[in-house]
Order: structure tokens, then C-alpha cells, then sequence
């Protein structure tokens, strides 16, 4: 049994900490909510162990389909243990659907299937509001080599292809996420964070209704009801 020890680092919606066993960090979700950045802020009773169990389960079934991760094993409802990875300091972000901020930018009307999936880096900065970037400048920033970029973005595309088998079958349309990568000692590149409805934009298959976190950015009601039916859906098809 892995044994917790002092914590290591204290995020918007996640506590880290250190464990008896070398490279292994236990994790506990928290009922946090944010959005604009950290403006936004409020308790949301359950919402720890709704996204623990959610990431659990997609995580679980990326393992199934080939995706490598940091993922360990769920280990209640609101706590996991993962494997310590270095964290490249991006949000990679890939869109199959227009909406959020590539809608607002770039004035293509939310729901607009886009023709291929495209991926977007954003800086994890918060003084700097995370802001878009381009490869040049994470090349320039020292963040990922040439040869990292290209499999960041071979790799958000095929956790997209994954991602989609998993959440159709759910009978849940994928609209975008947010992916994040970390490196092992040996520089080997796999995927971190969680896959969540704080994550990724799902819409109903049927109804195109939000089954996300925009429920809370947008004021729309209460994303505790929704996200338990994002779980139900999943667990039925785990
Ligand atoms: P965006 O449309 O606001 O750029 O968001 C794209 C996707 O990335 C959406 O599924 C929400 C997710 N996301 C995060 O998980 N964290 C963030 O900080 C941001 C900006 C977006």
C-alpha cells in the first residue's frame, strides 16, 4: 500500500502530493470550480469526485486503446495515484468543432464542424492569461523541440481519435479539449493532467445540449447534475 506524504503542489482544482514510493504522486480532486482565469471562483459540492471518477474511466480506456499516461489507479472517490511526470508548460488544445474562443476569434458561428481536427498550443502561464501561441514560439521559448512539437501534435490527434470512440459510444459528441504533457526522466513524452468536463466541451449526441463546464461559465445552472450524467454514461459503457 502507497503511503502519502507532505504535499507538493496545490493547483485551482487538484492538490499533489509526494508518496513513500519514487516517481509516484498522489492525487486529490477538489470541489473547486474557475473560469476567466481564476476570476470565477466557487465551491461546488461533488465536483471532486465526479472528475476523479470521469478521468479515472477515460483513462482506463485510453490505457485500453494504446495511449500512454500518468495515470495509476483510482483510489476513492475523490483520490488517484499517478505516476510523477516533468509538465511541459503548455494547454494543448484540439478543436473538431468551432465553439469557445476559436469561435469568438475568429467569427465562426459555435457548432461549425470544422474540416479536419486542428491542434492549438496556449503558454500555461497565469500572468499571463495562458496566452495562444504559435510553434515558433514554443521552439523560441525553449518549451519542446521541433521533433516534440510534431509528436504533441501527432499525439493530441490520436488521443482525439481515441477520445471520440469512447464518448460516441456514450452517446456524448466531442467538440474540443485540452490535453497536457509532462516528460519522463528519460524525455519521453505522455499525457498528464485529467479529461474531464472542466476538459473537453461535450455535447449531447441528440440534443447538442452542454454536458461541460461552459453550464458554469456561461451561468447556465448547476454542473453537478451534468456531469454525474457524463459519469452514468461512462460508467454503463466501462
Ligand atoms: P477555449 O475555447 O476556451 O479556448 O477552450 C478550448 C477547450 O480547452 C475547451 O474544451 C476547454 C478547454 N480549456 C481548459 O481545459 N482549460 C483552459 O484553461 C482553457 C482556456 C480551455
Amino acid at each position: 500500500m502507497v503511503e502519502k506524504k507532505g504535499l507538493l503542489y496545490e493547483g485551482k482544482a487538484k492538490k499533489l502530493y509526494q508518496t513513500d514510493e519514487k516517481d509516484v504522486l498522489w492525487v486529490e480532486y477538489l470541489n473547486q470550480a474557475t473560469a476567466l482565469n481564476g476570476a470565477k471562483k466557487d465551491q461546488i459540492q461533488g465536483k471532486g469526485e465526479l472528475n476523479n471518477q470521469i478521468t479515472s474511466i477515460i483513462f482506463e480506456k485510453l490505457s485500453e486503446k494504446g495511449i500512454k499516461h500518468h495515470f495509476i489507479k483510482q483510489l476513492s472517490p475523490t483520490e488517484q495515484l499517478i505516476q510523477q511526470i516533468n509538465m511541459i508548460p503548455l494547454e494543448v488544445v484540439l478543436r473538431n468543432v468551432a465553439a469557445g474562443s476559436f469561435s469568438k476569434r475568429l467569427g465562426v458561428p459555435e457548432g461549425t464542424e470544422l474540416a479536419f481536427p486542428i491542434v492549438e498550443f496556449y503558454f500555461k502561464e497565469d500572468a499571463l492569461d495562458d496566452p495562444f501561441i504559435n510553434d515558433d514560439h514554443v521552439l523560441v521559448l525553449d518549451i519542446a523541440n521541433k521533433e516534440e512539437i510534431e509528436f504533441l501534435k501527432a499525439e493530441a490527434k490520436k488521443i482525439n481519435q481515441a477520445l471520440i470512440e469512447i464518448f460516441t459510444e456514450a452517446g456524448i459528441r466531442l467538440i474540443d479539449f485540452k490535453l497536457e504533457f509532462g516528460r519522463l526522466a528519460d524525455g519521453t513524452i505522455i499525457l498528464g493532467d485529467e479529461i474531464s468536463p472542466d476538459t473537453c466541451r461535450l455535447w449531447d449526441l441528440l440534443t447538442n445540449d452542454h454536458l461541460d463546464k461552459d453550464i458554469y461559465r456561461r451561468d447556465l445552472g448547476d454542473i453537478v447534475p451534468v456531469y454525474q450524467e457524463v459519469l452514468d454514461r461512462l460508467t454503463k459503457i466501462a
